[in-house]
C-alpha cells in the first residue's frame, strides 16, 4: 500500500528538561492518522511531558513536533489540531454538563444555538444523552470522565490526547470505559494518543504501544507484538507477567544460545537476530502462562535446556487464575500461572520441574 498522507504525529529528536531534570532525552516517534496509540510506562518516566509537548503545553528543549506534516513546535495549544483530556476531572463545578462540554466552543465565539447542538451531539456520542442539565457533582466518576471526553471531542480536532483518562475509576468501570474508548475511536476515526501506566488498559485499547521509561522511548510496536515478543528486558518486565532471568552466554551454536544462570544451570534460547558472544551478560524471559509445572521426576515432557528444577514455594489464588511460586535458586521465585487451580497441589519444598516449549524463552541483550 502506498500512501502520501503525512503522519498524524511525528516527534523528532525531542528532549525536554525542567531545569536540571531531564524528563525526555531523545524521543523519535511516528503515529499514523487514525491510530489508537498508547504511551505506557512507570511513574515519572516522561509520558505526561511527551503528551503535553505534543499538545503545545510545553516547549521542547530540543527537537520538534510535527502534526499532519506541519512543524507546530512554536504554536500554542489552541492553534494545533489537538485537544486534551486531563487526568483530573477538571470540570467547572458551577456549570451544568452541557455548559461544561460547550465551554471551549463558547470561548471560540460560536453561537449559542450551534454550541448547544454540537454539545448535545457530543454528549450523545459518549452515552450521556439526557444528562445535560446536571451539575458535575450529580454524576458518578465514570460519567464525569465521559463529560471530559465529550468536552474534548466537541472541538472536532483530529488528534485527541488523553492523559490517564481512566486512572480515577475502579477496576470494573475502568474495564468498561476502556472498551468504550476503543469503540468510540473506531467510530470517529481520529487519532487517539492515550497515556497510562496500566498495561492491561494499554493492551485493551491500543493499536500500537510505546514504552516510555526514564526519559527514553524504550520500545514500540503493535500491542500484541509488545506482549508476545518483547525485545528489551524492560519491556518483558513491564508488560505481561514475565519471569526474567539474568545470566551469561556460555556458548553460541548457530541459532542456539546457551546461557548460564547464577544457580549454575544452563538454558537454551533461540538467538534470533541477536549478536552475542560467550561471556556476554544477557537476560532471558518467559511469560508465566507459558511455563508448565510438573511434580514427576523427571517430567516426561521436559527437555534438557528447556526446563529448571526447583522447590515448590506457594500458591497465590487469584480467582480466575492461580500463580504457583517456585524457588529455583536464583534469589527470586519463578511464577507459573494457570487458569483455575493446579490439580496436584504440591507441598511446600516438594521438588518440582518447570518446563516450556523451546521457542518460548526469549533472549535479551540490552
Ligand atoms: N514542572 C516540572 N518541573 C520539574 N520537574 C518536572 C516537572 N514536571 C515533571 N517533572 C519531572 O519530569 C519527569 C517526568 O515527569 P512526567 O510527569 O512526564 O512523568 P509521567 O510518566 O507522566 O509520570 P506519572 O505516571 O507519574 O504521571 C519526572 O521526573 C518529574 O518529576
Ligand atoms: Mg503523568
Amino acid at each position: 500500500m502506498t500512501t502520501t498522507k503525512p503522519a498524524a504525529v511525528e516527534v523528532r529528536g525531542l528532549a525536554k528538561h525542567y531545569g536540571s531534570v531531564v524528563a525526555l532525552r531523545d524521543v523519535n516517534l511516528t503515529i499514523g492518522a487514525g491510530e489508537y496509540f498508547v504511551l505506557l510506562g512507570p511513574s515519572g518516566g516522561g509520558k505526561t511531558t511527551l503528551l503535553r509537548t505534543i499538545g503545545g503545553f510545553h516547549k521542547p528543549t530540543k527537537g520538534s513536533v510535527l502534526l499532519h506534516g506541519q512543524d507546530v513546535s512554536h504554536l500554542p495549544p489552541d492553534k494545533r489540531p489537538t485537544s486534551m483530556v486531563f487526568q483530573s476531572y477538571a470540570l467547572f463545578p458551577h456549570m451544568n454538563v452541557l455548559q461544561n462540554v460547550g465551554y471551549g466552543l463558547k470561548v471560540a465565539g460560536m453561537s449559542k444555538a450551534e454550541n448547544r447542538e454540537r454539545s448535545t451531539a457530543a454528549l450523545e456520542m459518549v452515552g450521556l444523552t439526557g444528562y445535560g442539565e446536571r451539575k458535575p457533582h450529580e454524576l458518578s466518576g465514570g460519567q464525569q470522565q465521559r463529560v471530559q471526553l465529550a468536552r474534548a471531542m466537541v472541538l472536532e480536532r483530529d488528534i485527541l490526547l488523553l492523559d490517564e483518562p481512566l486512572a480515577a475509576l475502579d477496576a470494573k468501570l475502568r474495564k468498561d470505559m476502556c472498551l468504550e474508548l476503543k469503540h468510540l475511536q473506531e467510530k470517529v476515526g481520529i487519532t487517539f494518543v492515550h497515556v497510562t501506566h496500566n498495561q492491561e488498559e494499554a493492551m485493551t485499547v491500543a493499536d500500537r504501544i510505546a514504552l516510555i521509561a526514564d526519559g527514553d522511548l524504550v520500545e514500540h510496536g503493535r500491542a500484541r507484538d509488545i506482549y508476545r515478543t518483547p525485545d528489551r528486558t524492560f519491556t518483558a518486565d513491564f508488560v505481561g507477567e514475565n519471569n526474567v532471568l539474568s545470566g551469561t552466554v556460555d556458548a553460541v551454536d548457530d541459532d542456539i544460545v546457551t546461557v548460564r544462570l547464577s544457580n549454575g544451570k544452563t538454558l537454551a534460547a533461540d538467538r534470533r537476530e541477536k549478536t552475542v558472544q560467550p561471556g556476554d551478560a544477557v537476560s532471558l524471559s518467559i511469560r508465566s502462562e507459558l511455563v508448565q509445572l510438573a511434580t514427576d521426576d523427571p517430567a516426561p515432557d521436559a527437555k534438557p535446556g528447556h526446563s529448571l528444577g526447583g522447590r515448590y514455594h506457594e500458591a497465590v489464588y487469584l480467582g480466575l487464575t492461580t500463580s504457583h511460586m517456585v524457588d529455583v535458586d536464583l534469589g527470586h521465585d519463578m511464577v507459573v500461572r494457570v487458569v483455575g487451580e493446579f490439580g496436584l497441589e504440591p507441598k511446600k519444598d516438594e521438588p518440582v520441574t518447570l518446563y516450556w516449549r523451546p521457542g518460548d524463552l526469549r533472549l535479551h541483550t540490552d
